[in-house]
C-alpha cells in the first residue's frame, strides 16, 4: 500500500516512524518532511498547507494521512474525498472542533459536555460586558487557530482589557475578531487521545505536555516543550469516565449534526474537583504528545488508521501499548517562542540514535551543503527515551541531550515529567 503523510514536524516524524514499520506499507511518502523524516521515507517539497499541490500530489497514493491542523482546516479531506482518495482526519466541518473555539464551546455547551463557563464576543464592547460578570483570573482566547499563541490567562481585569483591546485590533489578524472569555478552571491537565471513525470512538492514551517555554512552568506559552505517558493517576477509571462524558457524547453530537468526526481527537482535559472538563478540542494528534504515543504503541496505527477511515472501528481489536513509561524533551532554538536564528549545526545525533531505548526524532531540522544536520526552526528536535520507570527514561533523556548532542545553540527545560516524579 502506498502512504502519503502530510506534514514536517516532530509529529510527523514519529508518525512516520511508525508507518513505515507496517508491513501493509510499501512505499511512504512524506509532504514535505524534513532531513529526519527523509530517513524513514520520501520526502517530496509540497508544504502541507498547499491544498491543491497535496491534492495532485496524492493521485496514485492508496491512503493519506494527515498530520497537522491547517491542511484539515482549509479542507484537504474534502477535497481528497471527492477524488475518491482515502485519507485519515476530519473534514472541515469536523475540523472546526479546532479552528474555531466558538463552535466548540457552543458544541459542549448543545450536549452537555462538560467545559468552563464561557461567553462568546464579536465586539470589544460586548467583550467588556461580559467580563464584568466574571472574576479574575480572565481567560481571553482568540477564536480561530493561533499556532497555540492565542489564549490569555489576565490576573487582572485592566490586563484582560488591555489584551481584548489588542485582540479586536487584531493581534491574530482574523483569528480574534471573534474572541471566547471563559471561567478558569484549575486541576492537572491531560491530553487525551481517541481515534474516531464518524461512529464509535477508540480510546488511546493519556499523556501530560509542558506548554510553557521555561523551567517550573514559567515563560511564554509554546506549541509544548515536552511530554510523558503513562500519567500517575491517570487509569483506566479516568479513562473510562472521560470515553463517557466527552469522547462519546463528543462523536455522537457530531454525528447528530450532520458532520460526523473521522479521526484523531485530541481532547484537551483539566481533571477538576467536578470531573474531567474539556479545555479545548483538537482534530489532531498533539505535538510533542504523538511522538510518546508512538513510542508506546505496539499495534499496528496502519490497522487503526484503516478501519476509522473505513467505518470499521468497532471490529478493530484494542491498541496494546508498552507499559514502560516514555518521555519526549524537546530540544530548541534559543530565542523560541521569540525570534531565533536559522541554520546552527547539530552533531552526535547519529550515535545517539543508536542507543537503546533511545529515538530521536526531527521537529525542524534540514541539511546544509556538506549534508550536516542544521537547526531550521524553533522546535528543532525530540529526544524520546523509555525506561523500566519515569525516572529512568528522564535520566536517560537529559544524559543523551547532555553528553551526546553536541549543539550549543538550542536548550531545552530541564524539568519535563518533574510533576510526576
Ligand atoms: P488552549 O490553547 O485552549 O489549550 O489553552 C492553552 C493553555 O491555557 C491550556 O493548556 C491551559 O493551561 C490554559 N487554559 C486554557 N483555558 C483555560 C481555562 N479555562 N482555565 C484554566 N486554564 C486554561
Ligand atoms: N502539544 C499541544 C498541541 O499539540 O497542541
Amino acid at each position: 500500500m502506498k502512504v502519503l503523510l502530510a506534514g514536517s514536524g516532530g509529529r510527523e516524524h514519529a508518525l512516520a516512524w511508525k508507518i513505515s514499520q507496517s508491513p501493509k506499507v510499501t512505499r511512504l511518502v512524506c509532504a514535505p518532511g524534513h532531513a529526519g523524516i527523509a530517513q524513514v521515507a520520501e520526502c517530496v517539497a509540497v508544504k502541507a498547507d498547499d491544498i491543491d499541490g497535496l491534492v495532485a500530489l496524492a493521485t496514485g497514493f492508496d491512503f493519506v494521512v494527515v498530520g497537522p491542523e491547517q491542511p484539515l482546516a482549509l479542507g484537504l479531506v474534502d477535497k481528497l474525498q471527492d477524488k475518491n482518495i482515502r485519507v485519515f482526519g476530519p473534514n472541515q466541518a469536523a475540523a472546526q472542533l479546532e479552528s474555531s473555539k466558538a463552535f466548540a464551546k457552543d458544541f459542549c455547551r448543545r450536549y452537555s459536555i462538560p467545559t468552563a463557563d464561557y461567553g462568546v464576543s464579536e465586539d470589544l464592547e460586548s467583550a467588556l460586558e461580559f467580563l464584568e460578570t466574571m472574576t479574575a483570573p480572565y481567560v481571553v482566547k482568540a477564536d480561530g487557530l493561533a499556532a497555540g499563541k492565542g489564549v490569555v490567562i489576565a490576573e487582572t481585569r485592566d490586563t484582560a482589557e488591555a489584551e481584548l483591546g489588542e485582540y479586536f485590533s487584531g493581534k491574530f489578524g482574523k483569528a480574534s475578531q471573534r474572541v471566547v472569555i471563559e471561567e478558569f478552571m484549575t486541576g492537572q491537565e491531560i491530553s487525551f487521545f481517541a481515534i474516531s471513525d464518524g461512529k464509535n470512538a477508540l480510546p488511546l492514551i493519556g499523556a501530560q505536555d509542558h506548554k510553557r517555554a521555561y523551567n517550573g512552568d514559567k515563560g511564554p506559552n509554546t506549541g509544548g516543550m515536552g511530554a510523558y505517558s503513562p500519567v500517575p493517576g491517570f487509569g483506566e477509571l479516568e479513562r473510562d469516565c472521560v470515553m463517557s462524558r466527552i469522547i462519546q457524547p463528543t462523536m455522537d453530537g457530531m454525528a447528530r449534526d450532520g458532520h460526523p468526526f473521522v479521526g484523531v481527537l485530541f481532547a484537551g482535559l483539566m481533571m477538576t474537583s467536578g470531573g474531567p472538563k474539556v479545555i479545548e478540542y483538537n482534530v489532531r494528534f498533539g505535538d510533542p504528545e504523538c511522538q510518546v504515543l508512538m513510542r508506546r504503541l505496539d499495534s499496528d496505527l496502519m490497522d487503526i488508521l484503516l478501519a476509522a477511515e473505513a467505518g470499521e472501528l468497532s471490529s478493530c481489536e484494542p491498541p496494546t501499548w508498552s507499559k514502560d513509561p516514555v518521555v519526549n524533551v524537546v530540544l530548541a532554538t534559543r530565542g523560541y517562542p521569540g525570534s531565533y536564528e536559522k541554520g546552527s549545526i547539530i552533531r552526535g545525533l547519529a550515535a545517539a540514535s543508536n542507543m537503546g531505548n533511545v529515538e530521536i526524532f526531527h521537529a525542524g531540522t534540514s541539511k546544509n551543503a556538506s549534508g550536516e544536520i542544521i537547526a531550521a526552526g524553533g522546535r528543532v528536535l525530540n529526544v524520546t527515551t523509555s525506561g523500566k520507570t519515569l525516572g529512568e527514561a528522564v535520566d536517560l533523556a537529559y544524559s543523551v541531550i547532555d553528553n551526546n548532542i553536541d549543539w550549543p545553540e538550542g536548550f531545552s527545560r530541564r524539568d519535563i515529567g518533574c510533576h510526576a516524579l
